[in-house]
């Protein structure tokens, strides 16, 4: 499940940009580079760009109109400000790639809600970083700011966040990437490997599309069954989960993207795990609308497997655009739905 992200923590590190802009004639240049990582609302770019900055956004996750890639561009950059990401490996890894972007000196910010873990998060700054100041405190947020004093200590790149652990859906142990931040950081997801059990066999030259398919698992369980040239396709809104399923799943195409329009059917298997957004009236929209947009790229008698909490309305909703829905398999919290294009 995806916490929402309230977004009051952009407004508040917009105000400290204004705030010390005006306090401080520290600007050695006229149009300082400023990096903004992570930050989805657009306060905290804007009373930059207002302050006379050149600014430059960075996300790892889609975000339409702006660069998403896997790792922030290179620069350089006089400032970075990097927006408290859900985990701390995470801080600790964009806090690394902000200290590389930046020459001794500058500034590195950091800024979250105090439910995002911003009281302690003073910790995740690399070494070669200075003393951490709280340069602003307001509605439950914070601007935490230090200066680079040296390098930071590993090598610049998503390579040094690689985590290997080895993953059995049971036919086999094998080395699994996880990088920070991405869905079951380090194991298989029980309701994934609920789904795995249920998967087909597939025929030769079968297509198959996981969507939200994160580190990959799906997508090679599903390969795994699959007969001569079955093909896979990997569909995330996150570049650095599509990086990990690149190095799990050699064999797949990755594509970034939010729903079904970024691929091109017909497809003989559909997976998914889907991802829920939780605590909003709209959290079931992507998982709603990769529903009743799956006939349009499934084969004619392709199949589409879903697993989701129990409690989700997911059978309803495989109801409103298919004609017959059957439940796979049902344990604990999960079940696992699946049904046949006409
Ligand atoms: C519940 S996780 C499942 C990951 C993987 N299939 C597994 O079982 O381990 C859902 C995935 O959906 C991705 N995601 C979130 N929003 C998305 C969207 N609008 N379109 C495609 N993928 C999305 C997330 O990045 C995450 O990797």
């Amino acid at each position: 499940m995806i916490p929402p992200r309230g977004d009051i923590a952009s407004p508040v590190a917009a105000e400290w940009a204004r705030s010390r802009t005006r306090g401080e004639a520290h600007h050695a240049k006229d149009h300082p580079r400023a990096l903004v990582l992570a930050d989805p609302a657009p306060h905290l770019a804007r009373a930059l760009e207002e302050s006379g900055h050149s600014v430059t956004r960075w996300h790892r996750f889609l975000t339409p109109g702006q660069q998403c890639t896997a790792w922030p561009p290179r620069g350089p950059f006089d400032e970075v400000w990097v927006r408290m990401p859900r985990s701390s490996l995470e801080a600790a890894m964009l806090l690394h790639a902000a200290s590389a972007r930046v020459e001794d000196g500058a500034r590195i910010h950091l800024f979250g809600a105090g439910d995002e873990g911003i009281r302690s998060a003073a910790k995740h700054f690399p070494a070669g970083t200075g003393e951490v100041q709280t340069a602003l405190i307001k509605r439950r947020c914070r601007v935490l700011v230090a200066a680079r004093e040296a390098s930071p200590p590993h090598a610049d790149g998503l390579g040094s966040w690689e985590t290997r652990v080895p993953i059995d859906w049971g036919t086999g142990a094998r080395d699994w990437t996880f990088y920070p931040g991405v869905f079951a950081h380090g194991r298989l997801d029980p309701a994934t490997a609920l789904l795995i059990e249920c998967l087909p066999r597939v025929p030769a030259g079968a297509r198959i599309l996981d969507f939200g398919a994160g580190t990959g698992p799906l997508a090679a369980a599903a390969l795994e069954r699959g007969g001569d040239g079955a093909e896979a396709v990997l569909l995330d809104a996150d570049a650095i989960s599509l990086a990990a399923a690149a190095r799990n799943v050699p064999a797949g195409k990755q594509v970034l993207g939010r729903d079904l329009a970024a691929v091109s059917g017909p497809f003989d298997l559909i997976v998914s795990n889907p991802p829920i957004h939780t605590g909003k009236p709209q959290s079931l929209r992507t998982v709603e609308a990769f529903i009743r947009e799956a006939p349009r790229v499934l084969a004619r008698r392709g199949e589409l497997i879903v697993v989701a909490q129990r409690r989700l309305p997911v059978g309803d909703l495989l109801a409103r655009s298919f004609n017959r829905v059957r439940t796979d398999a049902d344990r604990g919290p999960v079940r696992v739905r699946a049904t046949v294009a006409p």
